[in-house]
């Protein structure tokens, strides 16, 4: 994936920024030389623009994009003081210009701005990702609800490795939030790997707090004299899971505060495409030299296991016309507890009462619910055999035909 850059990004770039501000000469929305919006095919893929975000956001073509990542200023007003330790030495935090506003409103106003040119590009099943910290992570989910968004889920980020609170003055600090978002309350058919994740869990649906080390060692980009390129490179490994769950190979991520470009490096691993906007020159020649040097994993590694629910529906009955289990067999559950006969229409007789697979199974029992694809057994060559492979079998014959 080249980062070619488009007559748009060479516009923005014309407009580039210093680190510690807009250009004197162009307002935050909309620059004078700004290029006509572009059209989606003309979208500046695995590109990172210099500039503003939200003006070069504004220069994208509306609905083009399925998955917005940011991980904007956390207005951290540390004061000039910095935060030192008990010994009165320094801590390397995030003191720089770029993540400093004048006040809470200055803040909120660009908020909002940044999250209003964001949802115009997302396309109607678009999903945002948010990061931030308690100091601004309320104000961003407040601007986000007004602005018409969805909240999805708030993911706790643990660290497994925090800084300590040096003053001993307050707990330690030991977690940020995701905020997940829809472009709206109605919009439909955003994506999300529910099965995947969870078959990476141990079978476990996947929650929403999620352990991850903090970004150290060789992944950490450093300079010439080892100090750090960027003060808040984030792991890789958070970002791969929120597009391993919100989006396909191929999808288009727009990351608005790229920074060294962690997100730009793990979609090119991942093979869906993004699009970065830095306003610093230097984080950006750091994020395209890092994501130059990463490989795509292969598309067998990518594809996507079809989800459960995307998959045909079979009826019980049909497992009987392809001869998988005879009518009057009797099926029992796993540790043989209970058994029911299986009847020519598909339907289970436990000797009380007549049913589907289901309602038989979890009438047995005693509960409201039950699968009873995986709760009911045949036996088989003197085993017992879950009825839900017989529908896999079936499946399987569906999709060669
Ligand atoms: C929290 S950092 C992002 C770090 C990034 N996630 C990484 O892993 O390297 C925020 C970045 O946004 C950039 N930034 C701040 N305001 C911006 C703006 N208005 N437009 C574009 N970039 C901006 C900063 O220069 C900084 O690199």
């Amino acid at each position: 994936m080249a980062s070619q850059r488009t007559v748009a990004a060479d516009a923005l770039a014309r407009n580039q920024v210093s680190r510690a501000g807009r250009p004197a000469s162009a307002p935050r929305m909309g620059y004078s030389a700004q290029p006509s919006p572009l059209r989606s095919k003309d979208l500046p893929l695995d590109t990172v623009l210099i500039g503003d975000c939200i003006a070069a956001m504004n220069a994208l073509p509306a609905s083009s994009v399925d998955c917005v990542f940011a991980d904007p200023p956390y207005n951290l007003q540390l004061g000039d003081a910095g935060l030192l330790r008990p010994d009165q030495s320094r801590v390397d935090a995030v003191d720089d210009d770029w993540d400093k506003f004048a006040s809470f409103p200055a803040y909120d106003a660009f908020t909002r701005e940044w999250l209003a040119a964001a949802r115009r590009v997302m396309k109607p099943n678009a999903t945002l990702w948010v990061i931030g910290s308690y100091h601004n992570i309320f104000r961003v989910g407040s601007a986000l609800q007004d602005l018409g968004y969805w909240i999805l889920n708030d993911i706790v980020w643990r660290k497994a490795n925090p800084m300590p609170n040096f003053r001993g003055k307050r707990f330690t600090n030991a977690h940020e939030t995701l905020i997940w978002a829809s472009r709206s309350a109605d919009s439909k058919g955003y994506t999300f790997h529910y099965d995947a994740l969870k078959g990476g869990n141990e079978d476990l649906q996947m929650r929403s707090d999620w352990f991850i080390p903090l970004c150290t060692g060789d992944e950490r980009l450093k300079d010439e004299e080892g100090r750090k390129v960027h003060p808040t490179q984030k792991p890789e490994a958070l970002l791969a899971r929120t597009l391993l769950a919100a989006t396909n190979p191929g999808d288009v991520v727009l990351d608005p505060f790229f920074g060294t470009g962690t997100t730009g490096a793990v979609a090119k691993r991942l093979g869906r495409r993004f699009i970065g906007i830095e306003r610093d020159p230097g984080y950006a020649a750091a994020a395209r030299e890092r994501i130059a040097g990463v490989e795509t994993l292969s598309q067998a590694a990518l594809l996507v296991a079809p989800t459960k629910r995307a998959e045909p529906r079979v009826p019980f009955l049909s497992v009987i016309e392809a001869g998988l289990v005879q009518a009057g067999e009797t099926l029992c559950d796993e540790r043989g507890r209970f058994r029911a006969t299986v009847r020519p229409d598909g339907q289970l007789d436990n000797g009380l009462v007549v049913g589907s697979i289901h309602k038989i199974g979890a009438l047995v029992q005693g509960l409201p619910a039950c699968n009873g694809w995986t709760f009911w057994h045949a036996e088989r060559g003197g085993r017992k055999t879950c009825i839900d492979a017989f529908r896999t079998e079936i499946r399987a014959t569906m999709a060669g035909a």
